[in-house]
């Protein structure tokens, strides 16, 4: 289902059995019973506990940022710090953060865009027939570091599997607006060594290890055994992380998504990084999806554009 139809369902055809919340009226008991529950998060931060007949997920407002999510009988999909912060004015070390609406710094402004540390609104909750939930999330920005106003529609679908789908809407009568997009997702590994990325071969990618090279990917399965932190270009390809020690693959496929960065710090920069444990390098890896650099997008006023990611497991 597109994300318009989704949208067009959640407001039209599922009111018999939908929930919706303001910010405002949070701590009203307005839940489904079961299936999602409106709770305290860590550092108070308000959180959606979400339970289908196949999996759990968690969800903060902060960011709308999604920092777990794991089926039944398996470990957890989603890497989250032990020593995250969780703070209005901080991104969550883990999960998905969602960069919008640029990545990397920006002369000024807060590193990956200001979309990780927006408070976002919950728009609506819808249980399918099939058994999945949807979470509707909105941010609306204002004119502000240089980008028109926007609207970003964010849907958080789970079920057997997690699907994401971030739409853009220009709210501009006049200007176009260029702008980065990612969801940068940390996975759960056994073990590093143990791990390899196969769906990259062949694509170029921007060695940031390596001061920005432009490169070619050569190897059938990546295998991380130092900082890695790459941006693979026009690239729409289904990635694989295949996990030997937790004998299962992590499957990512991608919709309107031409760019994929593949990030583990490492020993010296978890080190140097205050929210992230000194060892945590050797049980996560992110593997993102969006439009970022040469793929970034260009919105004429009043368009949209949504890109979605599907993430699933198997043996
Ligand atoms: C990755 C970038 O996407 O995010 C890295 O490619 C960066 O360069 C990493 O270090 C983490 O960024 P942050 O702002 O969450 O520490």
């Amino acid at each position: 289902m597109t994300v318009t139809a989704l949208i067009h369902s959640i407001y039209f055809e599922t009111p018999n059995h939908m929930a919706s919340r303001e910010p405002s009226n949070w701590n009203d008991k307005l839940e489904l019973p079961g299936k999602v529950r409106f709770m305290d998060g860590n550092g108070d931060l308000p959180m959606l506990n979400v339970t289908t007949e196949w999996s759990s997920a968690e969800i903060y407002l902060h960011g709308a940022h999604v920092t777990h999510f794991q089926r039944k009988n398996e470990p957890p999909l989603l890497f989250l710090s032990q020593v995250s912060q969780f703070a209005a004015d901080k991104p969550i070390r883990g999960g998905i953060p969602v960069i919008l609406p640029w990545f990397g710094p920006r002369e000024g402004q807060p590193m990956h865009g200001f979309a990780r540390t927006s408070a976002w609104e919950l728009k609506q909750i819808v249980p399918a027939k099939d058994g999945s939930i949807t979470l509707h999330f909105q941010l609306i920005a204002q004119e502000t570091a240089g980008f028109p106003p926007f609207t970003a529609d964010y849907l958080v679908t789970v079920s057997n599997t997690l699907a994401l789908q971030l739409s853009v809407t220009n709210n501009s009568k006049d200007k176009e607006m260029i702008f980065e997009e990612c969801l940068h997702t940390y996975f759960h590994v056994g073990d590093i060594s143990a791990v390899s990325i196969t769906g990259l071969k062949g694509a170029s990618y921007l060695d940031k290890v390596d001061g920005f090279t432009q490169k070619t990917e050569t190897a059938d399965a990546i295998k991380v055994s130092s900082e890695v932190d790459r941006v693979y270009q026009d690239t729409t390809a289904t990635v694989e992380i295949h996990d030997a020690n937790l004998h299962r693959k992590i499957i990512v496929e991608k919709q309107n998504s031409a760019s994929t960065v593949v990030w583990n710090p490492w020993i010296a920069k978890a080190q140097a990084m205050s929210d992230f444990g000194d060892n945590e390098y050797l049980n996560m890896v992110c593997v993102e999806s969006g439009n970022v650099g040469k793929n970034k997008i260009t919105l004429a006023p009043g368009k949209s554009f949504s890109f979605g990611v599907r993430l699933s497991t198997a043996n």
